[in-house]
């Protein structure tokens, strides 16, 4: 085993650098492991030159910039003293909800990503609900309030079990799946009275508890048209079997099997195509990548939350599928042409497994080395928590690195991903073992 180096990215150096002369540079925001799969899509672009990421992360292999991702008028200011960056790529939520590309976009930067009224479906559940009932968009059956009493005199005159949700973002934690009728009680309390998250918490939803299964379908949308993308399934409690805390995702796999054709279908007519059309009668076309969160059980489908950007971990799952050139798909999103465009995906059947640090999502140690093995061609490492310490990387959050590849079957490629997660390692790791066990 070897001590990891700073990723150098796919592309070789030589080939970057007289790249530089007639290619296009980019700046991602964000610094995750979703980031990190969208910059290895671009690395794969002959028209992208360099890659910068704000704040990026050591492992990603770009040029990071000590900007944080939610300073937008530090962004803005880089963006314009660099002439030579000629996208801004908005990829996390809380930017978009600053409004970073309204901001970007009013300097004549281009900017992938929605605006700040676009990016609401995510950044407000309660709008996003009423949306869907206003434009007849299948989803839970709901109330919001601003009350706590009201939502408590609600929550006890009602037979059927809920999840209450703070209204805006709360680093995908807001949403309390309640068992019975007292836990609901007790979640009305946290995020109201307690306020558990902060101001996302002045409002909230309380929504009828579904069952089923969940998909996550994620589409380029241009305003107008909109181009779907393989479908992925996230991961998201810490243990094997579903057990333990939510996390931020502990794996992901792409496609979706039990995610027929005709349902596809249904979803395209009654989810996205309505969605689409629905925010431009809002007056805020969505611009960017949309993110059903959907639940499916047996013929009936509907939609548990809109996200306004990619996935993650499902974008380090869906992206390596990718064969058409990502900066391109970009640019037609931005021009409204997305319906010029043949967007091309593998069928081959993609996993990625995170390694997180013991105690994840709760309290755990950084500074640890991560150690790196030589792993078997076509799997990679999208890292998200990690930094240099200058002799190589160390981890630097709960979510290190995640193991991907692709293969012809997802026997094939479990085995692969697996078999190479032996040859990382750091302190403390932990992951789970039954990523696609279902499948
Ligand atoms: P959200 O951020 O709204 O997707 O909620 C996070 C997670 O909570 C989802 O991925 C589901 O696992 C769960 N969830 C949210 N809404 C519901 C619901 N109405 N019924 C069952 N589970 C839900
Ligand atoms: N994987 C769920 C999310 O990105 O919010």
């Amino acid at each position: 085993m070897k001590t990891t180096k700073p990723q150098t990215g796919k592309t070789p150096p030589h080939k970057r650098a007289a790249k530089q002369l007639t290619c296009d540079d980019v700046l991602i925001v964000g610094g995750g492991g979703r980031e990190h799969a969208i910059a290895y899509a671009l690395g794969k672009s002959d028209r992208v030159g360099r890659i910068y990421a704000a704040p990026g992360n050591a492992g990603m292999g770009v040029e990071q910039v000590d900007i944080s991702a939610t300073d937008v008028d530090a962004i803005v200011e880089y963006v314009k003293a660099h002439k030579n960056i000629k996208m801004t790529i908005v990829a996390p939520d809380d930017p978009l909800s600053l409004g970073m590309v309204d901001r970007l976009a009013a300097c004549g930067l281009r900017a992938f990503g929605p605006t700040r009224a676009a990016a609401r479906l995510e950044w407000s559940k309660a709008y996003a609900k009423d949306f869907m009932k206003k434009y007849g968009i299948p989803t839970a059956e709901y109330e919001t309030f601003t009350d706590a009493d009201a939502a408590k005199a609600y929550i006890n005159s009602i037979d059927f079990n809920v999840v209450v949700k703070a209204d805006g973002l709360a680093l995908g934690k807001g949403v309390i799946v309640c068992e019975d009728k007292a836990q609901a009680l007790i979640a009305v309390d946290e995020i109201m009275r307690d306020k558990k998250f902060g101001a996302a918490g002045n409002a909230l939803v309380v929504e009828r508890f579904l069952k089923g299964f969940e998909v996550s379908l994620l589409a380029f949308v241009d305003g107008e048209h909109y181009s779907l993308m393989p479908t992925s399934c996230d991961h998201k409690r810490a243990l094997d079997g579903d057990k333990g805390l939510n996390t931020g995702g502990m794996g992901a796999y792409s496609p979706c099997p039990a995610f027929t054709a005709g349902m596809t279908e249904f979803t395209r007519r009654h989810i996205v195509e309505p969605t689409v059309k629905g925010m431009i009668a809002e007056g805020a076309p969505f611009k960017g990548v949309l993110y059903f969160g959907l639940m499916v059980d047996g013929d009936d489908i509907r939609v548990l939350e809109y996200n306004a950007r990619f996935g993650d971990p499902e974008t380090q799952s869906v992206l390596p599928l990718l064969k058409s050139d990502i900066y391109e798909i970009f640019g037609a999103v931005i021009d409204g042409t997305l319906d010029t465009l043949d967007i091309e995906w593998s069928d081959k059947k993609s996993i990625n497994v995170v390694l997180a640090s013991g105690g994840y999502p709760e309290a755990y140690k950084k500074g640890c080395h991560i150690t790196q093995g030589e792993l078997d061609d076509g799997v990679r490492v999208f890292y998200a928590g990690v930094k240099s310490n200058g002799h190589g990387l160390v981890t630097s959050g709960g979510r290190v690195l995640c193991v991907q590849t692709e293969a012809d079957s997802f026997a094939e490629a479990k085995k692969r991903v697996y078999d190479n997660i032996d040859k990382i390692g750091f302190d403390d790791c932990f992951y789970r073992r039954d990523i696609g066990s279902k499948l």
